[in-house]
């Protein structure tokens, strides 16, 4: 187990010290333990080992073999401390040098036999593990992740504090937000039919509290979001929210920067590299995703210029970017085919790869099926343009800019990238995001961050005549591939966020009934104001070494939505849904 804040903490009431800090130096010391018994080994006739575990570590403590002391019963163990008899020194535990002799044994509480062994890493599968997730919670991983969590949040909020930020609690009970996810709703009892929803973030009540005039607001704010659940999606996650007037974009990456780097420093004791910044653009022309991540090589390379004046068909495209796999050129036929259909199942026309091989006059040489259609300048340009070595791979893919960076992004991505959690910890932000991505079924754009993001400066008149152009003021933070969060500079002016409502296809009368109440705000003085939301249960899961946020939550939800441990969600007794005048209609068709 971990030794973090609760083993540094004054032992009191029923016990005199933690168990897994206990060590040669206490040796002679009468003490009280309080914990759990992970072990019980019997010893010769009359004496017993017994292992005793608390949030700290585990004792050995020899106890008279009469005492009746099973797996999980929760005992105050009294005696003194010394050193274990030469020979018996375990070195994998770190209490392992000492030993406390029992004299007085207590139960404070018996146990049944717990339904899995919570030893070390759990075994278990995981849905035993939520279905008793109390017990769960005391292996060793579970408790260092708990405490991870407890410390990546103390560490915000005091980076939050020093820097003049305000912490304010929003409302749960809130109104609906474009934010793009479909929300939770919550009936009212004393309006019948009418219906709260569940914040997906505190977006619009933080720019409220800028009109407000709080200058620099944060929460850690709960968010609730009714979205398919994936190993970075809960219904019920976690922000680090901020929000600050009369900033720049460069103003707000600071203040995150600060945040996440202290939190970064405080789990891992490491000294994180500084947060990098590149635009959409590059991120997409260089790693082929909006979410680069920049622990590994292989970045795409253009061959534009490479293959200019090219007499294969397939290389005269708009496009044609190859990445290059160090010491790829000994993956074999089979191989090359997968990552060729790979490719296509990607959306590519196809892929060519290239062996790079020892040319006979020196040098390297492309080896391909393709080669012969290739002029000796421009196998020679490629292998410049790559910076290829003898042994290995290119693989090229032409088309359309954003699919052929996509398809190799995603291939970088299945070639060579390291868990999400493995270190270094490479933070960059993001920034010039398209304001809106593609259009939707009835032809209107859609938003891609929220549609209280401000439209590049240079690009607002562009809204009525080709929205799809304006970049907007929005930005992410990315770590190791996964997004962490994401903000902008806001609309502070109504007759922007109208503009912006009308692109989205919004009309006067449906902006006015649903977001009136934050036009009407911008009528009343709004300051310029920018903000950032980033996921404490992503940034903790990769802290912690968890590819899964429900690995950092303490009860979090299954796969299909269901807390097995509660039970929920649940049928209502009749009386409940009639105060509340819900009727249930069954649902048509299976299992919705
Ligand atoms: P966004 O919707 O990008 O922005 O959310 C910010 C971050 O919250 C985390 N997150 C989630 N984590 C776990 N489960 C989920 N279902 C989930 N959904 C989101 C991610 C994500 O990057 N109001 C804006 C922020 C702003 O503009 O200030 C917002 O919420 O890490």
């Amino acid at each position: 187990m971990s030794s973090t804040a609760g083993s540094m903490a004054r032992p009191r009431g029923l016990r005199t010290a933690y168990c897994g800090v206990l060590g040669p130096g206490d040796a002679g010391r009468r003490v009280s333990v309080c914990g759990w018994v992970a072990r019980r080994r019997e010893h010769g006739e009359h004496l017993a080992f017994v292992d005793v575990r608390d949030h700290t570590g585990i004792i050995q403590c020899v106890v008279d073999g009469a005492a009746d002391l099973r797996s999980e019963y929760v005992v105050r163990i009294t005696g003194t401390v010394r050193p274990r008899p030469e020979g018996t020194v375990n070195d994998r535990l770190a209490t392992g040098e000492v030993e406390i002799g029992a004299e007085e044994v207590e139960v404070l509480s018996p146990a049944e036999p717990p339904p899995f062994s919570l030893g070390g890493r759990s075994e278990a599968e995981e849905p035993v593990r939520l279905r008793y997730r109390y017990l769960d919670l005391r292996t060793g991983r579970m408790q260092a992740n708990l405490r991870i969590r407890s410390r990546v949040n103390a560490a915000i909020r005091r980076s939050m504090d020093a820097q003049g930020f305000v912490e304010v609690e929003t409302p749960l009970l809130w109104t609906p937000t474009p934010e793009g996810a479909r929300e939770f709703a919550i009936p009212s009892r004393l309006q019948p039919g009418s219906f709260y929803v569940l914040p997906q973030s505190p977006q619009i009540a933080k720019q409220l509290l800028m009109v407000g005039g709080v200058d620099r607001y944060y929460q850690i704010a709960r968010c609730m979001r009714d979205e398919d659940l994936r190993a970075d999606r809960q219904f019920e996650f976690t922000q680090l929210d901020l929000e600050a007037s009369f900033v720049s974009k460069e103003d707000v990456w600071d203040f995150v920067s600060d945040a996440v780097l202290a939190a970064t420093r405080e789990a891992t004791g490491a000294e994180p590299a500084p947060v990098e910044t590149m635009t959409w653009d590059e991120a997409l022309d260089r790693y082929g995703t909006d979410k680069p991540d920049l622990r590994f090589a292989m970045e795409l390379v253009d061959l534009g210029v490479a293959v200019a004046a090219t007499g294969f068909k397939a290389f005269q495209a708009p496009c044609v970017r190859a990445i290059r796999i160090a010491g790829g050129g000994a993956l074999g036929r089979a191989r090359l085919d997968a990552l060729t259909n790979r490719a296509k199942q990607l959306g590519a026309a196809g892929l060519v790869w290239l062996r790079v091989v020892a040319a006979e006059a020196g040098g390297a040489e492309l080896e391909s099926p393709v080669a012969k259609f290739l002029a000796d300048e421009e196998r020679r340009a490629i292998v410049t343009a790559t910076a290829a070595e003898i042994g290995d791979l290119l693989v090229v893919v032409a088309g359309e800019r954003a699919p052929t960076s996509h398809v190799l992004g995603q291939l970088r991505l299945e070639l060579g990238q390291p868990p999400v959690f493995e270190p270094p910890y490479r933070f960059v932000w993001v920034s010039d995001f398209p304001m809106f991505e593609g259009l939707d079924d009835e032809g209107s754009p859609v938003a891609a961050h929220h549609p209280f993001t401000m439209p590049h400066p240079e690009d607002i008149d562009l809204l009525e005549t080709d929205p799809l152009a304006v970049r907007s003021q929005s930005y992410d933070l990315v770590l190791n591939g996964w997004e962490l969060g994401s903000g902008s500079i806001r609309v502070h002016r109504a007759d922007i966020q109208r503009r912006v409502f009308s692109a989205l296809g919004l009309s006067k009368e449906d902006a006015e009934a649903r977001f009136g109440f934050l036009l009407g705000a911008f009528r009343y003085g709004a300051p310029p104001h920018g903000g950032f939301a980033f996921g404490i249960d992503r940034l903790t899961a990769i802290l912690a070494g968890e590819a899964s946020i429900r690995d950092v939550i303490a009860f979090p939800k299954t796969q299909s939505g269901a807390d097995l441990m509660a039970g929920s969600p649940r049928s209502l007794p009749e009386r409940q849904l009639a105060e509340l005048g819900i009727r249930i209609v069954k649902p048509a068709g299976p299992g919705r």
